[in-house]
């Protein structure tokens, strides 16, 4: 039939609902298949839908919907189901003959607001466990119900799907060979699935037939609607279909399918038989849904709906077919709380019953004992760039081994290791990127030519030279028989010669030697080691064995790999849980300071830094374009030797002659003009403003201090009393009398806007000078940052600070620069901040970049000032200025000189701002771009330059999703800072943009 003829104009349908309903609405045509379907809008909260049905539908199949309708809402109390209106006649279908004369069948039912699931971004695990949970508690609702039209013949249903192989000529050789594996699946498992439970399902719930909540942050699934295709089938089905649709256009479909299962689960438990067939039922949805589009694409060109999900479903069944139908039954069992293998318990059994020493795998040695060797991603035993140095980490094993002369060194089971933290281990999962950092066998790190023998009698499966870095090197893995279950066992970072020996199908006899260990390059260019893994199945892997591990996967993984000791049973490289995330934090809030904040709702434990990445305990990898105190780059190994060096040597206080604080001053001094040449070393900038303070009260004898609004100049006594993000937020009490707060020089939504306002808010501290005389005070002086960060990296206007300096000096005052974030040529055009406004400050104080993260602060000021304070009063600070920090500082002063990153910071930080720049002309919500090199900040604000807390702390926390760390500031807590390490490149930047984008079009960014 002309599909045309099947759809009624909405006038036309206004008026039926009218005239046959007595209800007044307008009507909108929505998406659907089998029905034809309007939503009737009506002015007061209660609209519909009206279905019509086509004219051949039949009166039994128009029955079995207003039955299982009837039934569903008779059983459930908590799920809003649709309801079905009467018609003025009180019957639940109307009939009618449409405009081109065909007899009709309407049904109107109400409507369930919300939103549809398909037009919901992003969707994310726990609105996937939802999306579970409601479609098992459809399936619990339908359990008692039966309609023979539930037993009728149709082509969604996945039992009856194999019809679907008459229809292989309609796709190419590519995508045949796809539809042919899975029919080829479906069919040889068929005995099996036949004899799984039935009942009635749903059948379709899919992406237009969820009703998830309007809640953008945290969105549930209320509702499934339109139970047109239910029918009495396998109820895995139902999971199968819920399933297919939930994760199509997902990086890794398995993964975003594992919360769907577990909600499903936890309503309506499936059995361990159901489950093993889940990986076929998804792929034959799919296989139904891309024959039915191939075939409907000619029948009706004018529905769209047939076709619209063609190209997602072969996308998915693309990636489907290539993950491991094994694997993914693992996953699910795991998901639904089977352990993932079903051998696990049987293996554990066994195990507890062998006793195998360790010196059974390593006769030669004789030695009984393990000592456990630490090379997890916060090993404090090799340092990250001594990893990478195959000599260097053969010397520490070494040097270990001589500490434990009568041990074996191993370890490493469910470790996770920063070594596998590069590209080569990572894929793009469903939340950015994710690398196999978890160790999934144990390491014995033994001499090189030590024997492998064979705990057990066996069958070589594997014997090859897995040649390449960090490879297995030779490779022996063999397959063992127990009575009850079959296991296998690896060997890699073997010599290529005797792991090669072997054939397939060879037998090995407990007892036997089955390989020596290889010596680097051959061996995967590791210091000599065995890597022993225990499998309990080899799934689709033939000629290799992963041995490290996604992190998100491991409690899958950790049943199919079993850990080795529960063989040896060795105390020493137990693995353990170790303390979790949540214990941290509750010891945090007993016994650390109170007001300690945390970023991120859902805090990450953070226990590496490498260049511009911080590294969690998962061995996660997070880009850090906030921290600008690791400022030449986290745990930069020039640095770091810098500060052990010297720590090996000396530290004590400046009261001794040491040449250190010399060459730092020296070298601190050749960046700064000439007029400002003593020095000051301090801890902090804190400590370092503190002392600004005190120069200020001594050279002037005046106490009153000019500050900005929302100016943060540290966490002392005096620095909190001149810092109004302080006294003027939470906790705070308003300025104390000494202290003179000018409105925040901010052209953007400051008290004075546009181009040209450096005067104005000059004029402000004039008033304030005013102010103080006419108290009959003098001006101590006037602190302020070149750029004002906490302030929401607030550029200064031009020309202010020149005017204020000398409405300043005129008064008497003393001009400080606080350089403490801004310092240190992360600015790109100069090295200084105030250099970018043409002043030469009295006193500048430094901090957080100068030790790049080693507490380290300096006050450098004019002679003059210096002369004033030295009042007789010795100035002395038992740490600041020891010979260690110098040692430090002087090498993050070079490091900067050395690699040129101040040039590095003004063309990065510009090419990152054009970039952010071109992302706020896509999003309005960006108010503002603003800062210089790498000390950028953007501005959310909604259409009335109202600052957008909520969205800058719901972009922060969905970037870290992604692996990005950012941070929020400003006095509404609406700008984002970027301030990253400024040895930041351009990819960096692109990543950072590229995210940026993605979570801009998240629902949530939207709306405002
Ligand atoms: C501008 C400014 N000055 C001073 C300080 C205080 O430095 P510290 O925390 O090292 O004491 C900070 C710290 O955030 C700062 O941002």
């Amino acid at each position: 039939m002309d599909y045309k003829k099947l759809v009624l104009s909405t006038n036309e349908v206004e008026k039926i609902v009218k005239k046959e309903y007595g209800i007044l609405g307008s009507a909108s045509k929505l998406q659907g298949e089998i029905d034809i379907n309007y939503k009737i809008s009506t002015k007061n909260s209660q609209d519909y839908i009206l279905k019509i049905s086509r004219p051949d539908s039949t009166s039994d199949y128009l029955d079995f919907q207003i039955k299982i309708l009837k039934f569903i809402n008779s059983k459930n109390k908590n799920l809003p189901i649709s309801k079905i209106i009467l018609n003025k006649q009180k019957k639940d279908i109307t009939e009618i003959v449409d405009s081109y004369g065909n007899k009709r069948i309407l049904r109107l039912l109400k409507w369930i607001p919300g939103r549809l699931w398909s037009s919901v971004h992003p969707q994310l695990d726990d609105l996937r466990y939802s999306l579970g949970e409601k479609s098992g508690n459809i399936t619990k609702l339908l359990k008692d119900f039966d309609h023979k039209i539930a037993h009728r013949e149709f082509e969604w249903d996945i039992a009856q799907s194999i019809w679907t192989k008459k229809h292989l000529n309609l796709f190419n050789h590519d995508q045949k060979k796809i539809l042919k594996y899975f029919h080829q699946e479906f069919e040889l498992k068929n005995n099996d699935y036949n004899q799984l439970r039935k009942s009635v399902i749903h059948n379709d719930i899919n992406d237009n037939n969820i009703i998830v909540s309007e809640d953008l942050i945290s969105p549930s699934v209320k509702s499934i609607v339109d139970f047109g295709d239910a029918i009495n089938t396998q109820i895995i089905n139902e999971v199968g279909t819920v399933c297919a649709y939930a994760i199509m256009n997902q990086n890794d479909p398995l993964d975003a399918a594992l919360p769907v299962v577990s909600g499903y689960h936890s309503i309506y438990p499936l059995k361990e038989n159901e489950v093993e067939h889940l990986y076929n039922v998804i792929a034959m949805k799919l296989v139904i849904s891309v024959t039915k589009s191939a075939i409907n694409k000619t029948k009706e060109p004018g529905n769209k709906y047939l076709l619209i999900s063609e190209k997602h479903a072969w996308e998915l069944l693309n990636k489907w077919y290539n993950i491991s139908s094994e694997f993914a039954t693992y996953s699910f069992r795991k998901s639904c709380g089977f352990n993932s293998h079903p051998d696990y318990d049987k293996f554990k059994k066994w195990c507890s019953k062998q006793s195998i020493s360790i010196s059974k795998l390593f006769p030669s040695i004789k030695k009984n004992k393990l000592e456990k060797i630490d090379l997890s991603v916060s090993t404090k035993f090799i340092e990250p760039s001594e990893l990478g140095d195959i000599e260097v980490f053969q010397y520490k094993i070494e040097k270990l081994q001589e500490k434990f002369p009568d041990k074996i060194l191993a370890g490493g089971y469910l470790e996770p290791r920063a070594i596998y933290t590069t590209d080569k281990y990572g894929k793009s999962g469903n939340s950015g990127n994710e690398n196999r950092t978890i160790h999934i066998g144990s390491d014995f790190w033994l001499p090189p030519k030590t024997p492998v023998h064979a705990m057990f009698d066996g069958e070589v499966v594997i014997a090859i030279n897995d040649a390449g870095e960090k490879e297995y090197g030779g490779l022996v893995v063999l397959k063992h028989k127990t009575k009850n279950f079959d296991f296998f066992t690896l060997y890699g970072h073997n010599s290529v010669k005797s792991a090669t020996k072997h054939s397939v199908g060879d037998k090995i006899k407990k007892g036997d030697k089955i390989s020596e260990l290889g010596n680097y390059p051959e061996n995967g260019n590791w210091p000599p080691h065995l890597h022993f893994q225990i499998m309990l199945s080899m799934m689709d892997y033939k000629i290799d064995f992963p041995g490290v591990m996604y992190y998100n996967q491991i409690e899958i993984w950790k049943e199919i790999c079993p850990d080795p000791n529960l063989l040896f049973k060795s105390k020493s490289i137990k693995s353990s849980k170790g303390i979790s995330n949540a214990e941290i934090v509750n010891y945090r809030n007993r016994h650390l300071g109170k007001s300690l904040k945390l970023h991120y709702n859902n805090p990450i434990r953070i226990v590496r830094g490498a260049g511009q990445y911080l590294i969690d305990n998962t061995g996660r990898l997070y880009l850090d374009t906030v921290n600008n105190v690791a400022h030449v780059g986290h745990e930069n190994p020039e640095i770091v030797m810098a500060g052990q060096k010297q720590m090996a040597v000396l530290n004590t206080n400046t009261r001794y002659l040491h040449e250190g604080i010399n060459a730092l001053a020296e070298k601190l001094l050749s960046t700064l003009p000439k007029e400002l040449s003593v020095c000051y070393f301090v801890n902090s900038g804190s400590e370092a403003n503190e002392l600004a303070i005190r120069m200020i009260k001594e050279v002037t004898g005046q106490k009153d201090i000019i500050v900005s609004q929302w100016g943060y100049h540290g966490n002392t006594n005096k620095c909190v009393d001149i810092s109004s993000y302080k006294f003027d937020r939470k906790g705070g009490k308003g300025a104390p009398k000494n202290t003179h707060v000018i409105p925040i020089p901010d052209s953007y939504r400051g008290k004075y806007r546009g181009l040209s306002t450096g005067n104005d808010y000059s004029k402000e501290v004039k008033k304030c000078i005013d102010k103080i005389h006419a108290k009959k005070k003098g001006v101590g002086g006037f602190i302020i940052e070149p750029i004002i960060s906490c302030g929401g990296q607030v550029e200064l206007p031009n020309g202010f600070l020149k005017k204020t300096y000398n409405y300043i000096r005129k008064a008497g005052g003393v001009c400080v620069s606080d350089e403490v974030q801004v310092g240190c040529g992360r600015l790109g055009e100069s090295f200084w901040g105030f250099q970018l406004h043409d002043v030469i400050p009295d006193i500048i104080t430094i901090g957080k970049p100068f030790g790049n993260g080693h507490p380290i602060g300096a006050v450098v000021c004019r002679e003059e000032i210096a002369n004033k304070f030295a009042n007789g009063m010795e100035f002395f600070n038992t740490f600041g200025g020891n010979p260690v920090s110098c040692s430090i500082a002087t090498e993050v002063l070079s490091f900067i000189e050395k690699y040129n990153l101040q040039k590095n910071a003004l063309l990065t930080g510009g090419y990152l701002k054009k970039q952010l720049i071109k992302l706020s002309n896509k999003y309005p919500m960006i108010g503002q771009v603003r800062g210089k090199g790498l000390f950028l900040g953007i501005e959310l604000v909604d259409n009335e330059l109202q600052p957008l807390k909520d969205h800058a702390n719901y972009l922060a926390n969905r970037m870290k999703e992604f692996g990005i760390l950012m941070s929020t500031d400003g006095p509404n807590d609406n700008v984002m800072k970027i301030k990253p390490p400024i040895i930041f490149n351009q990819e960096d930047c692109d990543k950072l943009i590229f995210y940026l984008d993605k979570i801009f079009e998240e629902d949530f960014m939207k709306f405002y």
